[in-house]
């Protein structure tokens, strides 16, 4: 079967107008500026308004990706939304973005695979494109991570932000687009990170509400240890496997966590910073956001050409990890 070549039409990104910076934090737990910069690089984050929800970012950042794309909601003909933290358990994030988009003709549905969802979703929007099953699919990282997180623990609650990313893909010109895909998940690790409570295993009850269980989890030493391990192999792995060297790499969007194990990874592949995206310093961690946020705004500050390779890689519960190469 031939495949057609798949690529990125249009990138868009929305972040709540709220701010948290480091300085407010510091009077909300026990912390402070210098700890949280020096051990993660983030300086700020953004928070939803109470109004706002999952599907709202979303559909602020699928706008504008559609708008990049030259696409109307008529065009699209999937919606797949990554997130972990969704409007409701049902309907689905992705179904209330299709309404709301007015996407009457689009499939919908949400991924779930934490902070590595974004390039899982890019892979099965892929997989849809490239055999012909759709032409045009809507891909959307979204989170509202500040209604799960616990901000009594300062552990976590340092590292979290909302935000959204959305891409357009479709066929693209021999060549170009999406060279390759590596994809892993370690669920024995899933206790690592987690929200334990809320689901069908342990409901929220009166009971157990002030366990704080229904937020963010977080073993931070075993995952930073996992993340410095998986990116560098995943990344490794997804340039080989695209016929490539890390030589030919020229912009590394990683996913947002910690600017050490970003700065891991950029040893290991030899990267200078001018070709690693980093923007925790001004979001945090928001996800399965983080990629396609990155990715928007590196297109939007021209930092995207024609031909360029470039790689996307993320890590996080699940346990999960996903690398994707592709050529603009
Ligand atoms: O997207 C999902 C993937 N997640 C990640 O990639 C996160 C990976 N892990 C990390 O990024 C890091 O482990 C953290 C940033 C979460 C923590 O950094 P760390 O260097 O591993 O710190 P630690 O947890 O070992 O804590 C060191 C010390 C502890 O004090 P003691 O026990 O040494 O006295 C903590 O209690 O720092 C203390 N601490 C804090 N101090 C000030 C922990 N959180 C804070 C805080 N402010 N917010």
């Amino acid at each position: 079967m031939q495949l057609i070549p798949v690529g990125i039409l249009g990138t868009g990104k929305y972040v709540p107008e709220k701010i948290l910076t480091n300085a407010e934090l510091e009077k909300m737990i026990d912390t402070n500026d210098e700890w949280i910069v020096s051990r993660t690089g983030i300086r700020e984050r953004r928070i939803a308004a109470p109004e706002q929800a999952t599907s709202d970012l979303a559909y602020e950042a699928s706008l504008k990706a559609m708008e990049m794309a030259g696409l109307t909601a008529a065009d699209i003909d999937l919606i797949i939304v990554a997130t972990l933290s969704p409007d409701h358990v049902f309907p689905s994030t992705a179904c209330l973005v299709q309404a709301r988009l007015g996407a009457t003709k689009a499939a919908a549905f949400d991924l779930e695979a934490a902070c590595s969802g974004f390039v899982y979703a890019l892979s099965s929007a892929y997989g849809y494109i490239a055999t012909g099953q759709y032409k045009h699919v809507l891909v959307v990282g979204a989170e509202t991570l500040s209604r799960i997180t616990d901000y009594t623990d300062r552990n976590t609650c340092i590292l979290f932000g909302d935000g959204a990313g959305a891409a357009v893909l479709g066929p693209v010109e021999q060549g170009k687009g999406i060279k390759s895909f590596v994809m892993g998940a370690d669920g024995n690790g899933g206790k690592l990170l987690q929200v334990a409570n809320g689901g069908t295993r342990d409901p929220l009850t009166l009971e157990n509400i002030n366990d704080r269980k229904q937020f963010i989890y977080q073993n931070g030493k075993e995952v930073f240890k996992f993340a410095v391990r998986i990116m560098g192999n995943a990344a490794e792995e997804a340039i080989a496997k695209a016929g490539l060297s890390k030589a030919d790499i020229d912009l590394f969007i990683p996913h947002q966590a910690n600017i050490r194990i970003i700065e891991a990874a950029m040893e290991r592949l030899e990267l200078s910073k001018d070709k690693v995206m980093i923007n925790l310093d001004r979001y945090g961690n928001t996800s399965a956001a983080t990629i396609p946020i990155a990715l928007a705004e590196a297109v939007e500050q021209g930092r995207v050409k024609s031909g360029d390779q470039i790689v996307l890689v993320g890590f996080g519960g699940g346990l999960t990890w996903a690398a994707c190469v592709l050529t603009w």
